[in-house]
């Protein structure tokens, strides 16, 4: 762990919505989301399973709820702290976890496939905000 993992402090992430933040992975970035409950801190890589364009925080925080983290697309709901889908289109589906641990109150990210690059969003455009073109191109 060095400063350059630093993603922030356990403190800065919220207990009712989440913290977003971007990994780089070669070329590629990517977002991911730290989530706290009780007993520490998780990250996710900030997408529904049931629709991979769609982010779970839109760059506001995420939807949560009694220990669940919702998709605000059709409602499915994640265990905050293990991912879980419990209810929705993608039930049984789980959240790809990004690797992070604390140290001192600090979060890192420790997991090999991705570099830390920013805190906040990656500043692509957000697809999930658009309708869907249907098969007759309406
Ligand atoms: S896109 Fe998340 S529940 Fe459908």
């Amino acid at each position: 762990m060095d400063e350059d993992s630093r993603i922030a402090a356990v403190d800065e992430v919220p207990e009712d919505g989440s913290f977003l933040f971007t990994v780089r992975d070669g070329f590629d970035t990517g977002e991911a989301i730290l989530l706290r409950f009780d007993d520490g801190v998780v990250a996710f890589e900030n997408y529904c399973p049931h629709w991979r364009d769609v982010r779970l925080d839109k760059g506001s925080g995420a939807t949560c709820r009694d220990g669940e983290l919702v998709c605000e697309k059709h409602g499915a709901t994640f265990e905050s702290d293990t991912g879980h889908c419990t209810y929705g289109p993608c039930e049984g589906a789980v959240l790809e976890e990004v690797d992070v641990t604390t140290a001192d109150g600090t979060v890192y990210l420790t997991d090999d496939r991705y570099e830390f690059e920013n805190r906040g969003s990656s500043g692509d455009r957000d697809l999930s905000s658009r309708g869907r073109i249907g098969f007759s191109g309406q």
